[in-house]
């Protein structure tokens, strides 16, 4: 029996809408991205939610729409999916990294500090596998200096801080439907802010910088542009794809619970292994261990045909672009290497049955020697 690392959620019945906007030959500006928008924005309890084609064109837009450009900083943390730096990197501002808590892989605030500059304008953070960084701390950190914070919210469908939906507490939350995620439109992301003039700068720049939607305008075809904007648009087969997973999520998020609880019951007692902590605010994009011997592990379980992942198993300041452009040495971000040296995805899916998750616990048991 081999085991998949991400099964997309998807149902028979959520095809058959996905069909019908298909067939209907409305592909895109339909209502079910409309619809999607909605729902979304009330699952998150945010006042307004773009559609975008990618988490990383709303980490772009978030950039554009505060008019971050040559010259000025933005702080990233040092383990990410490059999305979150390359963002900053597409204005012309300069990202300045941070390093991280290797426990969570959340950037570490009192490293902040150390980093900001009169050029600092942002922050920019990630709520790593979907567990949230500590969001209070971060907010006075941007009130004393007055820099705005962007949430890259890609693994973080669900995940909240106190009660309140992540994605809720920056400028932006930026989120990815890429298929891993814990619901997928193939690709494709959504934006979510509580400030209305930010939200339409972004509506502008998401679509060419067109001054009117298709049904604000007169005439057909007639609108003016009145400033550069860039094709980041979902089609609606997507956006439908999305509307049907995201009505069903609550379900979805309950069993990601559940398999997170038994890894953290049934892992408790190998020295060798941590396992990410239990959060009841956390989302599980994935469910992460830390480990010894990992890339030895990481063998067994390919000969085991179990799909594992690390995220992310190269720190961002280590990337060629990064490291030579601004010259940076790994010795200031000594936690991220280990935190990508130790660190396996585990699955977390909701369709994970029970005797795939005990293969997955038994081969780690089995491999540091802790089965009967
Ligand atoms: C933390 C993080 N930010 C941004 C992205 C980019 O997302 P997308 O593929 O939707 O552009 C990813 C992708 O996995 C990610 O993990």
């Amino acid at each position: 029996m081999s085991v998949k690392f991400s099964k997309p959620n998807i149902k028979e019945t959520d095809l058959n809408l996905v069909k019908k906007v298909i067939r209907s030959g409305w592909l895109t500006h339909g209502k079910n991205t409309s619809l999607f928008e909605q729902k979304f924005k009330s699952y998150t309890k945010s006042k307004y939610s773009v559609t975008v084609s990618s988490c990383t064109a709303a980490l772009h837009l978030s950039c554009l729409a505060l008019n971050l450009k040559k010259g000025d900083e933005v702080i990233v943390p040092a383990m990410s999916h490059t999305a979150t730096s390359h963002a900053v990197e597409y204005t012309g501002a300069k990202t300045v990294f941070v390093d991280v808590n290797h426990e969570t892989g959340n950037i570490d605030i009192a490293k902040v500090l150390k980093k900001i500059t009169k050029r600092t304008k942002a922050i920019i953070v990630v709520h790593m596998a979907g567990f949230s960084i500590e969001i209070d701390l971060i907010l006075r950190v941007c009130k004393k200096y007055k820099l705005k914070l962007i949430e890259d919210c890609a693994h973080s469908v669900g995940t909240k801080f106190k009660s309140k939906h992540v994605g809720n507490f920056g400028i932006s939350g930026c989120f990815s439907f890429y298929p891993t995620k814990q619901i997928t439109t193939g690709e494709g992301g959504m934006l979510v802010t509580n400030n209305k003039s930010f939200y339409n700068k972004i509506k502008k720049l998401k679509a060419f910088g067109i001054d009117k939607d298709i049904n604000q305008r007169k005439k057909q075809g007639t609108y003016d542009v009145k400033s550069l904007g860039f094709n980041y648009r979902l089609t609606d087969f997507q956006s439908a794809l999305g509307l049907k997973q995201i009505l069903n999520y609550k379900n979805n998020l309950k069993k990601r619970h559940i398999i997170a609880k038994k890894y953290i019951n049934d892992l408790k007692n190998i020295r060798e292994v941590k396992c990410m902590p239990y959060s009841a605010n956390c989302s599980f994009f994935v469910f992460q261990i830390f480990c010894k011997k990992r890339d030895k592990l990481l063998k067994r379980f390919k000969e085991k045909k179990i799909g594992v992942s690390i995220h992310y198993a190269t720190p961002l300041p280590s990337m060629s672009y990064y490291k030579n452009k601004y010259n940076l040495s790994m010795l200031n971000y000594q936690k991220a290497k280990v935190y990508a040296n130790t660190n396996i995805s585990l699955p977390v899916y909701p369709s994970l049955k029970s005797k795939e998750q005990n293969k997955v616990i038994n081969v780690i048991k089995e491999f540091y020697g802790y089965s009967k």
